[in-house]
């Protein structure tokens, strides 16, 4: 059942729903006006991942620094089975999915329980998409795949609802790249999606030594410092701008104080900028930042406090022996 509107894109192997805002959203070209005319200078985060900013975040994903990633698949890998025997739900929507590369612990888990259901995979990069739709279908016969591409900052009131039990699963600590009123606002969205007896599986990244949380952000190879780098590219192909990478750095630091690390790009010179579409420049003087994203800490408490806030239940709440990462399985209770 089909609650919103999309339209289809359709290829040769695969295809996948566009899902449409629920709110008017601004485009690129709005976001540079808003974000990067006047200081302090920042950009929405969803603008790394084309299909090469995609690419990088998987290598950033496979670094000895990155331990987010392992972190997380060793809790998934751990716990699927007693999370989908729990919930048996008829959908998986993922939010974010990426690659669904953890989530395929579990896939794997249904399998094993011979359980069988809808997966939605939900993310911006449609190329991404497009692939794991492929790959999801060629290894799971069984699997109903609903791929669908859109921002979820537009609302999720227009996503695809089943009329079993679903479960909502939002991974790889994404939840900490959203502000707190972004992230209230979210689970709130979250929450108006479900029926009672829908679950949620959020795995969120939690405060550690700082020079762990440092490292994560710089690896040596300097994957990280590409990522964040390409988003310059985006710029130049989106709004037509002359961004040269050579001229910016990567700063990836942890702010203490807000408990978050915070990603910039420093210009490595007095240089003007021009957007051609926009018929508009800036002047960047040296040093000058722009914060590109933010990836937020969070400590148990304030994982639970955010998530009962919404008025879902936490179920079980999952962590490795070094307090890492948190994997937290909540429902929205069937009223008694
Ligand atoms: N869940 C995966 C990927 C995490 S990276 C993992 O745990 O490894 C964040 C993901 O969110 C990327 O795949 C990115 O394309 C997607 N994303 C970022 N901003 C988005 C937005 N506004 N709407 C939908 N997806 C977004
Ligand atoms: N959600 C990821 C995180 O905050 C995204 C991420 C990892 C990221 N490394 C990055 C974003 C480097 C920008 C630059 O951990």
């Amino acid at each position: 059942m089909n609650r919103g509107e999309h339209s289809a894109r359709n290829t040769a192997q695969s295809s996948y729903l566009q899902v449409q805002p629920t709110r008017p959203m601004p485009g690129i070209l709005d976001d540079v006006l808003n974000g990067l005319m006047h200081p302090p200078r920042s950009l929405p985060p969803k603008y790394f991942y084309d299909e090469h900013g995609s690419w990088l975040f998987d290598r950033i994903c496979e670094t000895k620094e990155y331990y987010p990633t392992r972190t997380e698949d060793a809790l998934l890998s751990q716990y699927s089975s007693e999370i989908i025997r729990q919930t048996l739900p008829v959908q998986i929507v993922e939010l974010g999915s990426g690659t669904s590369r953890k989530t395929r612990r579990l896939l794997d888990a249904c399998e094993t329980h011979a359980h069988t259901c809808s997966y939605a995979p939900f993310d911006v990069c449609g190329e991404m998409v497009h692939q794991v739709a492929i790959e999801l279908r060629h290894k799971y016969h069984w699997l109903k795949m609903e791929p669908l591409v859109g921002d979820y900052h537009a609302g999720l009131g227009n996503l695809p609802v089943a009329s079993g039990i679903t479960m909502f699963v939002f991974l790889g600590g994404t939840i900490g790249n959203f502000t707190p009123d972004e992230a209230r606002d979210f689970f709130d969205e979250i929450r108006d999606c479900m029926h009672p007896g829908d679950y949620l599986l959020l795995g969120a990244d939690r405060v550690k030594d700082e020079r762990v949380l440092n490292a994560a952000y710089n690896d040596v190879d300097g994957l990280t410092a590409g990522f964040n780098l390409n988003v310059l590219n985006v710029l130049n192909r989106e709004v037509d701008a002359n961004f040269n990478a050579g001229n910016f750095s990567h700063l990836a630091l942890f702010n203490r104080e807000l408990n978050r690390i915070e990603m910039y790009l420093v210009s490595a010179i007095d240089q003007i900028i021009s957007f051609r579409k926009l018929g508009s420049s800036i002047s960047l003087s040296k040093g000058e930042r722009i914060l590109t994203e933010i990836s937020r800490k969070f400590t148990y408490r304030e994982l639970e406090t955010m998530i009962t806030g919404s008025g879902m239940e936490i179920i079980r709440h999952y962590e490795p022996v070094n307090n890492y990462f948190s994997l937290i399985l909540s429902q929205l209770r069937k009223a008694q």
